[in-house]
């Protein structure tokens, strides 16, 4: 018998909340996507407060926690953010299930896009601290390099988000041999992770293809997935919100009624 451990599907509803602030106003609500997400068979929403909150706001925030924390819905809330003191206050207020830990500002990034928790050290380590006092599961958005893996063991975050955005770009644009060397990278960096007794989670840029690749590593346990699900979306939901709009529009074009 084959006893695969669990992958969760954490969905991040941040591209929901671009377009909602593209007109500016109310819809679309990335809480009523967030919903809709966990009906469909998602185990937890992601959502990313940035410093200059270009999508999500700090409303949106206080809303997923209050909507996913209900009992009928019980599903954990991962709050993606930079580590400043600012972000880490918010997150103790609002207490999500878990935070994870980003790069925001250059200094923070390494040469592979994630955050430079060697170059960070000293920085990250009271934030780890308190978010771990606080009883919020922290997770450290990294790159699959072994330095990088054995620091966040060091720092004693109990979970690593990989970065696997170069992976899925070199994909993308049909560099096969950097797709190999970099999926060497996420295979031996699960491992080494794993082997540290941290958490290990994968993300940015992963779509059909790649997550199913990716689902075959068995230290992963969470992938978290945004801009390519919203994409999507719009291809297997535009031609019913077509529908429902032709169907509107002859409602009330009925109402005129019969003309003398
Ligand atoms: N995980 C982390 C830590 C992220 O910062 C992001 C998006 O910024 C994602 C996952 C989701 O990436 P994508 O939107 O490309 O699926």
């Amino acid at each position: 018998m084959h006893h695969a451990p669990p992958l969760r599907l954490g969905v991040n509803v941040d591209h929901v909340a671009t377009v909602r602030n593209a007109r500016g106003g109310f819809p679309p609500d990335p809480v009523r996507a967030a919903l809709l997400a966990i009906k469909a068979g998602a185990d937890g929403i992601t959502a990313h407060l940035r410093e200059d909150r270009r999508h999500i706001r700090d409303d949106d925030m206080t809303r997923l926690k209050s909507e996913l924390s209900k009992p009928e819905i019980a599903k954990p809330l991962n709050f993606e953010m930079a580590a400043t003191a600012e972000m880490i206050g918010i997150a103790l207020a609002t207490k999500p299930h878990a935070v994870c830990l980003v790069p925001e500002r250059r200094t923070e990034v390494t040469t592979e896009g994630g955050l430079d928790v060697v170059g960070q050290h000293n920085a990250l380590a009271p934030f780890i601290t308190q978010l771990n006092d606080a009883g919020i599961r922290v997770s450290l958005f990294i790159a699959a390099d072994p330095k990088q893996i054995a620091m966040a063991a060091e720092l004693k975050a109990p979970v690593i988000e990989i970065h696997v955005g170069a992976w899925c770009d070199a994909l993308a644009e049909g560099q096969t041999r950097k797709a190999e060397a970099e999926w060497q990278r996420i295979v031996t960096g699960a491992a080494q992770a794993a082997s540290l007794g941290l958490e290990v989670h994968a993300g940015h840029g992963l779509d059909y293809v790649t997550a199913e690749t990716i689902a075959a590593l068995p230290q992963i346990v969470e992938l978290n997935i945004g801009h390519f699900l919203i994409g999507e979306a719009i291809f297997t939901g535009l031609s019913q919100a077509v529908r429902d709009m032709r169907a509107a529009m002859d409602r009330g074009r009925k109402k005129i009624g019969p003309r003398a």
